[in-house]
């Protein structure tokens, strides 16, 4: 057993009360009533949910006698959303670092039997405990930065058992740590070596017996491949999504990201609510996803520690109106990222993201991302109380600063996790 030792989430104060003097970022918040321009506005938070959001002093009087927090002109977020994570692993991979810096690219470090294959390794042999106590704190640096809720997939266990015990941890940490959890099963990851040269047997394996277990056992909430000439056809790939479809589990998928392998229409086709990473993405591709109401994933993480230079077609994207979401993909291999706020960043100075495009990527689009659009990325009465307060006069410093963390006050699932 890991003797980790974590707070609660009920020790966290209630976060119940009228909260008064915000000054929500541009576009990430709904009020009920409309608020004056230059006017604070006053969130009321009670059992754990926003109850109604507009200007200062014009609380309706049935709240009258909830404590009062003064956000004293903080600038304010809804919780972050961290949509592409594979936190859940064992051992990391710096080695593979130092190769691709000596000059390997990382097709050929996967081809050398690095890559993927290296971490699953590592993750057969640690235990669900000792993944437990691994996920912790990369989960708990996440956190502190603001997200509050957050995709975690498998693909690092690539058999039945280990899946198993990925997609565990996942729903464990949601629950330690009191926040949102999403579980992908990205069991169409990478070929396992035990399976090589026999990717048809695998798949079938995927479809037939992996993922209906998992799903009967509560821990798939959708379904992800990566499309990919390292990893699986396009043919393949279909197969797996038609597996999530007689399930009713929505799909995403890891699109075009080396190459144009036509999985994004695809993935469009079969209603995907995400094709991510998306550098080599079409035209088609593009027409297919906005048709599908399909969110663009950007991962600039994984572009920057790769050394990419094939930009994702933002400009395409913006024009025909594709929801852009950005998120860390954090994983041991090619994005080791641990701040959603510095991707934020990346997207705009590498991707050239405008700043409000940038903060709706890490908000609501990352929500919709995930099937969460109703629930969270947005400060609104009816749901679940996630903001964040921050010490800044301009939203734009969300994506201005990197290499701190800023969050002055973190109400996550109706609690005070961080200031008072
Ligand atoms: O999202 N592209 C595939 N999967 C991961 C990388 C996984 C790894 O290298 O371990 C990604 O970048
Ligand atoms: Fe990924």
């Amino acid at each position: 057993m890991t003797t980790t030792t974590i707070p609660t989430p009920q020790s966290h104060p209630s976060a119940d009360g009228i909260w008064i003097g915000l000054r929500p970022a541009p576009g990430l918040c709904t009020a009920d009533l409309p608020v004056p321009e230059g006017a604070a506005t006053c969130v009321v938070v009670q059992g754990g949910t926003v109850q109604w959001v507009g200007p200062e002093d014009a609380w309706p009087a049935a709240w009258n006698a909830l404590p009062r927090f003064d956000a004293r002109g903080a600038l304010a977020t809804p919780g972050l959303v961290d949509c592409h994570t594979h936190l859940v692993y064992g051992g990391q991979r710096a080695n593979e670092f130092a190769m691709r810096l000596a000059g390997a690219t990382y097709e050929e470090v996967a081809r050398a039997g690095g890559g993927i294959v290296s971490s699953v390794r590592a993750t057969r042999e640690a235990s669900e405990d000792e993944l437990f106590a691994l996920a912790l704190p990369r989960l708990q640096a996440l956190l502190d930065e603001g997200v509050c809720a957050i995709e975690i997939k498998s693909g690092y266990g690539l058999a039945l058992d280990h899946e198993r015990k990925q997609l565990r941890v996942a729903r464990r940490l949601g629950e330690a740590l009191g926040v949102t959890v999403r579980t992908t099963f990205l069991g169409a990851h990478a070929l396992p070596s035990e399976y090589a040269g026999r990717s048809q047997d695998y798949t079938d394996l995927v479809c037939k017996e992996m993922l209906p277990a998992l799903a009967a056992e509560g821990l798939v909430d959708a379904v992800d491949v990566f499309c990919e000439r390292i990893a699986f056809t396009l043919a393949e790939t279909e197969q797996v999504f038609q597996a999530a479809r007689a399930l009713g589990i929505p799909v995403k998928l890891h699109a075009e990201q080396l190459s144009d392998m036509g999985g994004a229409a695809l993935a469009a086709r079969y209603g995907a609510l995400s094709c991510d990473h998306i550098e080599h993405l079409s035209a088609d591709g593009i027409a297919a996803m906005k048709a599908a109401g399909t969110v663009a994933v950007l991962l600039p993480g994984a572009y920057y520690t790769l050394r990419d230079t094939h930009l994702p077609p933002i400009a395409a994207l913006r024009e025909a109106g594709v929801p852009m979401a950005v998120s860390t993909d954090h994983n041991p291999g090619t994005s080791p990222a641990l701040s959603l706020l510095l991707m934020a960043n990346m997207a705009c100075t590498l991707f050239r993201l405008t700043v409000p495009e940038a903060l709706a990527g890490i908000t609501t689009h990352a929500a919709r991302a995930l099937g969460l659009q109703d629930t969270h990325g947005l400060i609104a009465s009816g749901r679940p109380a996630n903001f964040v307060l921050w010490p800044f006069a301009d939203a734009a410093e969300l994506a201005y600063w990197f290499g701190h963390k800023p969050a002055r006050t973190i109400v996550r699932q109706g609690r005070i996790v961080k200031g008072a």
